[in-house]
């Protein structure tokens, strides 16, 4: 068993040690908000929050999160208020949808950090969450109309 907290919830997870923490949120713990991609860390769909960082999440081992505190999408805020949430909404960004979530909780981690960033600091930030429908322009809109309200 592997025990951690997955968007404020105790959790006990009965799964083989490597077992990809993606595959444990999704058909262990049913939350299907986060995606599988690549599966090899290229793609950014399977971000999550470990203890605040944002890590992918098909190559992180169950192992690995053992006592540590797991935030998916569902979790970003309790009622989708969080402002890149809104801001998302706002500026109609999906296209597909299917690469959204990642590029949510890595933009969160974003304004975590940097409350006010530059367009130069969103773009590296964001550089790794791969969107096969180019939304990036809009992507980039919504994080700067996020900071706003941040
Ligand atoms: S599915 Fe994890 S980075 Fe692509
Ligand atoms: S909205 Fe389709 S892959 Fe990003």
């Amino acid at each position: 068993m592997t025990a951690f907290k997955l968007n404020g919830r105790a959790v006990d997870v009965d799964a083989a040690p490597d077992t990809p923490l993606l595959w444990v949120i999704r058909e262990h713990l049913k939350l299907t908000g986060t995606k599988f991609g690549c599966g090899v860390a290229q793609c950014g769909a399977c971000t999550v929050h470990i203890d605040g960082e944002a890590t992918r999440s098909c190559v992180t081992w169950l192992e690995d999160v053992e006592g540590s505190e797991v935030t998916t999408i569902e979790g970003l805020s309790p009622d989708a208020s969080h402002p890149l949430q809104k801001a998302w909404i706002a500026e109609q960004v999906p296209q597909c949808g299917y690469c959204q979530s990642g590029q949510i909780m890595q933009a969160a981690t974003l304004l975590e950090n940097t409350p006010n960033p530059t367009r130069e600091e969103i773009i590296e930030h964001m550089d790794g969450n791969i969107c096969r429908c180019g939304t990036y322009v809009r992507i980039i809109a919504a994080i700067q109309r996020a900071a706003k309200e941040v």
